[in-house]
């Protein structure tokens, strides 16, 4: 008799993870990780924050007992992760609806599941290219999903003139995914400018903007990433925010996120905050305590803020730097500047790379060097250990 699952088409799942998993298989002693969205210390470790080593510290001295979260959160970790996204000057609190969820995955998910209750029928624009996850993300809650120009492989910059128009082009209450900041693979994101007059196009257009917030500290800094979010709820724009702590607290596998989602009226936010605790219920009942501990004892203290803060920024200059000096060992090697100044513009964990998919499987066959097939590189996983070796190895593909 035929199993239940057989009709099922066998697939590896999610590429990402599959070639994590191959990277791990690989027995290359040089071998180098540059596909997941990880950043790695100069020893190549993923490092604990001085921050969280104190907090954790001293959650485990206190040695409080392990009871049931309330169905969105605990309270302290709600208004921190608010917070953080709006700042000071932010909207009324009344108005901001914030949930703990499953990293930010769970919060995009928990975000699709309330939009496709309210509006069934609306369609998901997502940039070309975006994080893979996102399409399948909001296919898995019933949506159909489209995608808006945004990345101009010519010039590595954003085609703004096209995804505007695409944009003007929906109809009211269509549903598009931004990048706040360190767009997810390409590293190019758009100038204030340019988020302006988006801003000014989704407050016309009665667009619904669900901003995913994976990266934030990494790009320009922490309030300048969070700024076009904060500048379209400034314009009174009902907006959904993803938001993780999984990097800028490097506590990936605590699974730290929260939905937040800005409402026109205090009424709205509490319609909203309703549905989503019958959502969150009738998933996985209560989110994990540990990690969002954690997040709330660093952020409601203001030492213990600070050192984060610091940390945090010494991990975005590093990166800018990483970056530097791939792009001039790759000019060095090539004799080509312009062929890799874009890698400087690019921002935050990730650089797309001008490298077909057959020069980016030459890196993982011949040289152990693992990038996406798309040409996303982690500049994160870059070390003074490995960058010259990346370098050369990039170099040596690229010139065939
Ligand atoms: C990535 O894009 O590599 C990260 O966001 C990790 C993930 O979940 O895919």
């Amino acid at each position: 008799m035929q199993s239940l699952f057989s009709p099922l088409p066998a697939t590896a799942g999610d590429t990402i993870f599959a070639l994590v998993e191959a990277f791990q298989n690989d027995p290359a002693p040089h071998k180098v990780s540059l596909s997941i969205g990880t950043y790695f210390a100069e020893d190549g470790s993923i490092p604990v924050m001085r921050a969280v080593r104190q907090a954790r510290d001293m959650l485990v001295q206190a040695g409080k007992p392990h009871p049931y979260l309330p169905i969105p959160g605990s309270a302290s970790y709600r208004n921190a992760a608010r917070s953080l996204i709006f700042g000071a000057n932010g909207p009324e609190p009344e108005r901001v609806v914030t949930t703990q969820s499953v990293g930010g995955t769970g919060a995009l998910k928990l975000g699709a599941d309330l939009l496709r209750h309210i509006c069934p029928k609306a369609t998901v624009w997502v940039s070309d290219p975006t994080w893979e996850n996102h399409a399948q993300i909001f296919r898995q809650a019933g949506f159909a999903v489209h995608e808006y120009p945004y990345y101009d492989a010519q010039t590595a910059t954003v085609r703004f003139a096209q995804m505007h128009d695409a944009l003007q082009a929906l109809p009211a209450g269509s549903i598009v995914v931004l990048h706040a900041s360190c767009h997810n693979p390409t590293g190019v994101d758009l100038s204030a400018d340019q988020w302006e007059a988006l801003t000014e196009l989704f407050a016309r257009q009665g667009l619904i903007p669900f901003f995913d917030l994976a990266y934030q500290g990494f790009g320009l800094g922490l309030d300048a990433d969070a700024e076009p979010i904060r500048a379209m709820a400034r314009a009174g724009v009902e907006c959904l925010v993803a938001s993780s702590f999984s990097k800028n607290f490097s506590l990936y596998g605590e699974r730290c996120g929260a939905l937040n989602i800005v409402c026109r009226d205090e009424t709205a936010a509490d319609r909203a905050l309703g549905q989503l605790k019958l959502l969150i219920r009738g998933n996985y009942s209560t989110p994990p305590t540990f990690g969002a501990a954690l997040v709330a004892a660093i952020l409601s203290d203001d030492a213990l803020r600070q050192v984060w803060t610091d940390e945090l920024e010494q991990m975005r200059t590093r990166l800018v730097s990483l970056r530097a000096r791939l792009s001039n060992a790759l000019t060095q090697l090539t004799g080509a500047r312009e062929a890799w100044d874009y890698i400087e513009r690019q921002q935050g964990l990730f650089s797309y790379m001008r490298l077909s998919p057959q020069q980016v499987e030459s890196l993982r066959r011949e040289h152990a060097v693992y990038l996406l097939k798309s040409g996303r590189l982690c500049v994160a996983g870059l070390t003074d250990g490995n960058i010259d070796y990346v370098a050369r190895a990039i170099a040596a593909c690229a010139q065939r």
